[in-house]
């Protein structure tokens, strides 16, 4: 029964070849800078968004020097590969990383500052940014329907969060998904699991979100392991495209909170992927919560497809963190946790990083810099 709000500012157009209606969205004559990575390149994606364009008598010029975890320099190159080239929109094409490079520097380009006068909300942008299109690639960063962006800064992950950081357009094209391979399906899936999840337990869920979230959940529940076995399962790439963008308006309504927060360091320390490192860390942090959500934990189970009958709502509760677990395992990403989580890292100073993210005010249960050491002191330093 609590008060909330809801705005999202981003259009979204969705639907399997939605991709060749680009030319409707941009503005007339203006230059097109087309944001994206050499992964793309070689498996021919952009030049099927560039061909598109350019066929409607757009002058468009491309940049794919993007890698994953932007951090300011490639922010930086890239506004002012932006500016130098006189580009007037923007079009991106990729996955969460290509979309917050592009997301900060199509602001960054028409605002003065530097960069971190505007990261954790120090500074709002007084300048709308350049028109801004996203094509995501991946059923999983959510990052095409959010109003904030995350750049590393010395070995730190800070977001931008902003009203004009939210694109103008999301372009969510299950076929520009079919093209993944099953690695990158499972880790950006299991990101995208995080997100409905972490909106679903955290402080600022609210009646809206939790809808989004709970479809989320079955579909990712239902469609992941089928997207990650065939690729070119239609109905799953589908779904789980569904599946992404709800998770990504829930998340960026309602917050996320421990698992994102622990993330931060891993990622920004080992130069893990987004993906992987929420994919590990989701069972612990959603363990930590169950105390403060047992009934939510329970219906996560739930859409998971456990059968709950006759179980206690805490019985049930702990069968989700097992649910997500298995999920790992027939994704196959348990070994790679292994392999990657087979180092010893500094625990003072992750708990730290991983306390004071902000995210974590979000979280159900209260999380202090020990509760945090003993979760990382429980993955790095256990037996496996
Ligand atoms: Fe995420």
């Amino acid at each position: 029964m609590k008060n909330f709000g809801f705005d999202l500012p981003t259009e979204i157009e969705f639907g399997i070849g939605v991709y060749k209606d680009l030319p409707k969205e941009l503005e007339d004559g203006k230059r097109v800078l087309i944001v994206s990575d050499p992964g793309l390149k070689k498996v021919g994606l952009l030049d099927k968004i560039k061909n598109v364009v350019i066929d409607n008598g757009y002058e468009v010029d491309v940049y794919t020097e993007i890698t994953p975890n932007p951090d300011e320099k490639m922010v930086s190159d890239l506004t002012s590969y932006i500016n130098e080239n006189g580009s007037e929109q923007i079009v991106v094409l990729g996955g969460g990383s290509s979309i917050d490079a592009a997301k900060v520097a199509s602001c960054m380009a028409v605002n003065d500052g530097s960069l971190e006068d505007y990261q954790w909300n120090n500074r709002s942008f007084e300048n709308c940014s350049l028109p801004l299109f996203v094509f995501p690639t991946t059923a999983g960063t959510g990052s095409e329907v959010t109003g904030v962006a995350v750049i590393t800064s010395r070995n730190t992950k800070k977001g931008v969060v902003d009203k004009y950081i939210f694109p103008d357009k999301a372009i969510v094209d299950p076929e520009l998904m079919k093209s993944l391979p099953p690695y990158l399906t499972a880790i950006t899936g299991m990101d995208a699991l995080t997100h409905a999840i972490e909106a679903y337990l955290g402080l600022g869920a609210n009646v809206f979100t939790d809808s989004l979230a709970e479809r989320a959940i079955k579909l990712i529940a239902d469609y992941l392991p089928r997207a990650y076995a065939n690729g070119g399962d239609e109905e799953a790439r589908y779904n789980m495209a569904v599946a992404s963008t709800l998770a990504g308006i829930a998340m960026d309504q309602a917050g996320l909170g421990i698992v994102h927060s622990l993330a931060s360091p891993v990622c920004a320390n080992l130069h893990l992927s987004h993906g992987l490192a929420n994919s590990f860390l989701l069972p612990y942090g959603m363990e930590f919560n169950i105390i403060a959500r047992k009934a939510k934990m329970s219906n996560i189970a739930e859409l998971m497809g456990v059968k709950v009958a006759d179980l206690s709502k805490e019985e049930t509760a702990y069968l989700a963190v097992r649910k997500v677990e298995e999920l790992q395992r027939e994704l196959e990403l348990k070994d790679k946790i292994v392999e990657e989580t087979n180092v010893k890292p500094d625990l003072d100073k992750y708990a730290e990083n991983a306390a004071n993210m902000f995210l974590i005010n979000n979280n159900p249960r209260k999380a202090s810099i020990d509760d945090c050491r003993n979760i990382f002191k429980n993955i790095f330093y256990s037996e496996k």
